[in-house]
């Protein structure tokens, strides 16, 4: 194809890659993929050997990168870092041997065939065995001094080890970053808000060029020697293989995949077998790099402008390129959490077409800013799934509008949400979304929630995918045929057939122990239930702390979430998780059919008298978390007004007379003109006046016989489980705890009690045995 203004095509192409140079290696913030760069070097480079008349000295065809940015001192390199010629065809490295063989009029020739590495490439300079100066490679002939940098990287000697050692010597490698860390290294930036690296190498390069050493210190870098540069007072092998093990020796970590080949055949052989590594390889890796092994023909090859004739990179697909976001769509977790990703046109990546690729969490699309119909890089590396990292923003649709999380759970329906802080958004509806089944059956029946005995997770995933199980309360309508079905399909699904079903003998044991295991789940505590819901943040503490103080499920499965902050303990996160999950209707549907089928809760009680001191309107104004209103201004208005609806008729200038600052005052009913709000005001003062009433005669009952006692459990007890007398004694009010110690009221020492019963006779610390246990048990249950 020839192109029609060759003259004007030229310069668009220097302009380009000057460009592309500057992002690259001033501001490490490429626009382009590797593969785009490498396509217009090469196209620059065909059109000026067609037209010699436009060639130009300062051709980036004829230079290195780019000039130093100016923030580090400049270092002249005594002998120029250059680049390397690239091949991306078979037939090209078969060139490149024949040039050589003809040259040096070889039949034979030996080469070093090594990883080449993705990073930045570095020099580092020794004087009588001491690093004394570490530069970038900058333009070729100039790079930046970047010397308190390189000192932070740990594999980098200070001092070189062994002996023979030249007197100054320049030793040359690449500055990368590992995959597990800079995987590592972005979890973190995008967990905490900090800055996401678009890749490992532009992470290396960055790094490496920050100002301050100690931000270089917590990156986690490393470095591979490949060659020297300046060799001064000594000398070295005459091979460049038997550098590299000098180099080795010397203390500089040398690649273990380098390997001396021979041929066109031992070149390509390496090629395969490296790129069939690549992916499990610990860091990224580009291509890999052929080099003349022997000095002297290197030397009588020499070079061409930028790069050596007796070197050459042959490059692998590339793991990052361009293309266009179709959607954006989010994907709903096995715990709920929802996040997005990007359906793409299908295009290239690393010998793998994608066309899904990972966007992490809301916040890294925000970062992004990556919206339908964008041009994005995506990177595929390693097994890692692939991402977008970039936005190409200058190629953006006008029409193309921010992406913001759906509201509802794409999946059930429920709303998703988002906790204060944190990254990840959930569905709230952890026990009626399909997409969390599995995992909201495995923990409903887990030992400490419903504790189904023999229900594993594989049942629960057959189960559920072949339609016996839509949500928890499926389990207690399950018989033992449905069980033995369920076991039949998915073995033929498999193809895991035992012979013995084959011959007509079927195994029903576990089916009816599975059955037994169901029906003896019914009979629970409120706490064990609870737990079993699967809520957010709701643990086995926090769900025996709510037993104890609601004591009954009908009232907690109607409490606006602002009183469930009267527990101690449960803050607003925690109440609010649990208020999202209980406005669900789908979860209050499973809890009735829980019920319908038999669920029944053994322990239910009146809510503890300990509530009565919060139950006012100053506690509910605080606890409904209003901006501005404090505790002060919450009593304020306590003392002020009767009741919550005379809070919410209340013109701001009542608000001012009843003591509340003016920009509190409008705080409060800006707040109040949500109607959500305002609602959630009402509901929680009447849920209030429910739990009033239900409280037990004022003045009145002790919480529990053993309130205010730290009970410490030792020993085998023969009548019960250990967590079952835990949770009879924590029913009682007895704190429970696992060491004795001077705060411990109680012990209870069953069969082979040992040190923790010497250290409670020590300490004078009452003792009960089993007996007095169940006596006292049986007297107060
Ligand atoms: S040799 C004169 N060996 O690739 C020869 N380079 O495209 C100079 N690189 O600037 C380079 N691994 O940053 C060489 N094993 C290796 C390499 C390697 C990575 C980088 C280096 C260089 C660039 C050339």
């Amino acid at each position: 194809m020839s192109t029609p203004d060759p003259a004007r095509r030229v310069a668009e192409l220097r302009s380009r890659i000057e460009d592309a140079n500057q992002r690259y290696h001033q501001h490490d913030a490429p626009d382009i993929t590797d593969a785009q760069y490498d396509a217009l070097v090469r196209e620059l480079e065909a059109l000026e050997a067609q037209h010699p008349e436009l060639a130009a000295s300062d051709s980036p065809t004829r230079r290195v990168g780019a000039a130093p940015a100016g923030r580090f001192p400049p270092v002249v390199h005594a002998v120029p870092m250059l680049s390397l010629g690239n091949a991306f065809e078979d037939g090209e490295v078969a060139d490149f041997v024949r040039r050589i063989r003809e040259r040096l009029d070889r039949d034979v020739l030996v080469f070093s065939a090594e990883p080449k590495l993705d990073g930045l490439a570095i020099s580092l300079r020794y004087e009588d065995g001491a690093f004394v100066q570490g530069a970038t490679r900058g333009d070729g002939a100039t790079g930046e001094d970047v010397s308190a940098n390189l000192r932070t990287i740990a594999v980098i000697p200070q001092r070189l080890q062994g002996k023979g050692w030249p007197k100054v010597l320049e030793v040359r490698g690449e500055v990368y970053m590992g995959r597990a860390d800079f995987e590592r290294y972005n979890e973190h930036a995008r967990l905490h808000g900090g800055k996401v690296l678009a890749n490992p190498r532009n992470g290396a390069a960055g790094s490496l060029r920050q100002l301050d050493p100690k931000l270089t210190a917590q990156r986690p870098l490393s470095f591979y020697a490949y060659g020297t540069g300046l060799v001064e007072g000594g000398t070295l092998p005459d091979t460049h293989s038997a550098t590299l093990a000098r180099l080795r020796d010397w203390g500089f970590p040398v690649s273990d995949l380098a390997e001396v080949v021979s041929g066109v055949e031992g070149l390509l052989g390496y090629y395969q077998r490296i790129g069939e590594a690549r992916d499990g390889l610990p860091f990224d890796i580009d291509g890999v790099v052929y080099k003349l092994d022997d000095y002297a023909g290197q030397r009588e090859m020499g070079f061409v402008s930028r790069a050596p004739r007796w070197a050459i990179a042959h490059k692998f697909p590339a793991q990052e390129q361009t293309t266009v976001v179709e959607s954006i769509e989010v994907n709903v977790g096995r715990t709920g959490a929802v996040t997005p990703w990007a359906l793409m046109q299908p295009v290239q990546v690393g010998g793998v077409t994608v066309t899904r690729a990972t966007l992490h969490n809301a916040d890294h699309v925000a970062r992004l800013d990556v919206r339908n119909g964008d041009t994005v890089i995506v990177r595929r590396a390693g097994d890692v799934i692939p991402e977008v990292v970039q936005v190409v923003v200058d190629r953006r649709p006008p029409d193309a509008r921010p992406w913001s999380m759906p509201m509802a759970c794409p999946v059930c329906g429920s709303e998703v949400v988002r906790e204060e802080g944190a990254a990840v958004w959930r569905c709230s509806g952890e026990l009626s979304c399909p997409a969390q089944r599995v995992q909201a059956v495995f923990h409903f029946a887990s030992r400490r929630a419903m504790d189904i005995d023999g229900l594993g997770e594989r049942y629960i995933e057959s189960l559920s995918e072949l339609g016996y199980l839509q949500d928890v309360s499926d389990l207690y309508r399950l018989g033992v045929d449905d069980l033995l079905e369920m076991k039949r399909r998915a073995d033929e699904r498999d193809g895991t057939t035992p012979d013995t079903v084959k011959a007509g003998k079927v195994a029903t044991k576990w089916a009816d122990n599975l059955i037994v295991a169901i029906d003896r789940s019914r009979d629970t505590t409120l706490a064990r239930f609870l737990y079993a819901l699967g809520i957010e943040h709701v643990g086995e503490s926090t769900a025996k702390a709510l037993a104890q103080w609601f004591g009954d499920l009908d009232l907690i499965r109607h409490l606006p979430w602002p009183l469930f902050k009267r527990v101690p303990d449960i803050g607003g996160e925690v109440a609010r998780a649990i208020g999202h999950f209980l406005d669900q209707p789908g979860n209050q549907q499973v809890i009735d059919r829980l019920l319908g089928r038999g669920v029944r809760i053994g322990d239910s009680h009146p809510p503890s008298s300990r509530l009565a001191e919060g139950l006012d309107l100053a506690t509910l104004l605080v606890d409904l978390e209003i901006p501005k209103v404090t505790p002060v201004r919450a009593a304020q208005l306590g003392a002020a007004f009767a009741d919550a609806q005379a809070v919410l008729d209340a013109p701001a200038h009542n608000l001012v007379t009843a003591g509340l600052p003016a920009d509190t005052a409008n705080a409060l009913v800006a707040w109040l003109e949500s109607p959500s709000n305002a609602g959630l005001l009402l509901r929680s003062a009447q849920a209030q006046g429910r739990l009033r009433a239900l409280l037990p005669d004022s003045g009145g009952q002790p919480a529990g016989p053993l309130e205010g006692k730290t009970v410490v459990l030792t020993g085998t007890l023969a009548s019960m489980g250990r967590d079952d007398a835990k949770a009879r004694l924590e029913s009682l009010g007895a704190k429970t705890a696992g060491s004795v110690s001077k705060k411990t009221s109680l012990v209870i020492a069953g069969e082979a009690a040992g040190s923790k019963l010497a250290k409670a006779e020590e300490l004078g610390i009452e003792v009960w045995d089993e007996a007095r246990l169940l006596a006292f048990l049986e007297q107060h249950g």
